[in-house]
């Protein structure tokens, strides 16, 4: 499978803002590090998961892929051509071929505009479709997300319709260029629970149908075994462990995707598993800690563990972990 996406040392530092005074007394600039040295790529046609706690950088992860933040350093690659640094008319040109969807579709929705306008919108900025023709392409478009028949929900408005319904309508208008690759950042958490295995059908269907590629965050590791084919857990800004998804549920090696796993529930109660449980605060971003930034949580911790950072390495084939402990 080739790679459709590659990040190298990606870096996104975020200057931390201060008042007037902080600023007059400080020495140098504090930063929160987002995302701090991740190289991974992503293949054609798989779903790759960013999984992690809150603030460990997914999101961040994402937008910089696609362009909607602009990296402190390291590159970004879309089929092959460094992608990092374009401008203008290109980077107008990519935004067709790389979209994402929010976690909150409510938000990303324009509640003035009718669901014709706010699924073909992008069109008529693009230039591509108005009027009738753009109303023909987004009934299309309506009906390949479950919204049917179609003309029922083009004069609607984002109020009218449920949670679920919504989500459909940002994932109408996350397709309607024809995309390759598609940031879905958290796309099932704010919907009902009973709603959730269905869109994610939908999504696995969309993949398969349009040709897609996703990149898939979230917190739910149980919704990441249901769709992913790789995974990548993040802590504070790092990739800590990488690998495919039979390979991460079956044999999880980083102490951290260890306890993360270990909180999911299992069905069959025959089969319980020992909960790890986390003590300790996740700490700031602002403040990394020196050494493995995860020492201040682990249960397996040595002396060497807060004074030398381990580098992310291949333990097996194609399973990576950051940890001194383990190796290959
Ligand atoms: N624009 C910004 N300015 C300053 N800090 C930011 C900005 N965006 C994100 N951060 C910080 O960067 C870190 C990573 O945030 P990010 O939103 O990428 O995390 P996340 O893994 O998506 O979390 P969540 O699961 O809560 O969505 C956090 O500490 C966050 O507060
Ligand atoms: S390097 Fe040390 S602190 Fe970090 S995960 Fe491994 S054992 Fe834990
Ligand atoms: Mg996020």
């Amino acid at each position: 499978m080739s790679e459709i996406v590659k990040v190298e040392h990606l870096k996104k530092y975020f200057p931390v803002q201060k008042s007037f005074l902080e600023q007059l007394f400080a020495r140098k600039m504090s930063y929160v590090k987002a995302v701090d040295d991740i190289t991974f790529s992503v293949k054609r046609g798989e779903i790759f998961t960013l999984a992690g706690e809150s603030g460990c950088g997914k999101t961040t992860t994402g937008r910089l892929i696609i362009r909607l933040l602009e990296p402190t350093v390291g590159e970004i690659y879309f089929n092959g051509a460094d992608i990092t640094k374009l401008k203008g008319e290109k980077l107008r040109l990519l935004r067709r071929k790389m979209q994402i969807i929010f976690q909150d579709p409510y938000a990303s929705l324009n509640p003035r505009m009718k669901i014709v306008d706010a699924v073909g919108h992008p069109l008529e900025i693009h230039d591509l479709a108005k009027g009738k023709e753009k109303k023909e392409i987004v009934l299309e478009v309506l009906e390949k997300v479950g919204l049917t028949p179609p003309e029922q929900f083009t004069n609607l408005h984002p109020h009218q319709l449920s949670g679920g319904q919504r989500q459909r309508v940002a994932l109408a208008r996350s397709i309607i260029f024809n995309p390759e690759f598609i940031v879905a950042d958290e796309p099932v958490s704010m919907i009902d629970v009973s709603l959730r295995t269905a869109l994610i059908d939908l999504m696995l269907n969309l993949r398969k149908d349009l040709g897609l590629t996703y990149l898939f965050i979230t917190h739910d590791l149980a919704v990441a075994k249901y769709i992913s084919d790789r995974i990548a857990i993040m802590y504070l800004g790092k990739i800590v462990e990488m690998s495919n998804k039979e390979s991460l549920f079956l044999n999880p090696m980083h102490p951290y995707t260890q306890a993360l796993l270990s909180a999911i529930p299992i069905p069959n109660p025959e089969r319980k598993r020992k909960r790890i449980e986390l003590t300790g605060e996740v700490p700031s971003a602002i403040n990394i800690p020196q050494g493995c930034r995860f020492h201040s949580r682990c249960p397996y911790k040595r002396d060497e563990c807060s004074k030398k950072e381990p580098r992310i390495t291949e333990v097996e084939k194609e399973h990576f972990v950051a940890c001194h402990f383990i190796k290959s």
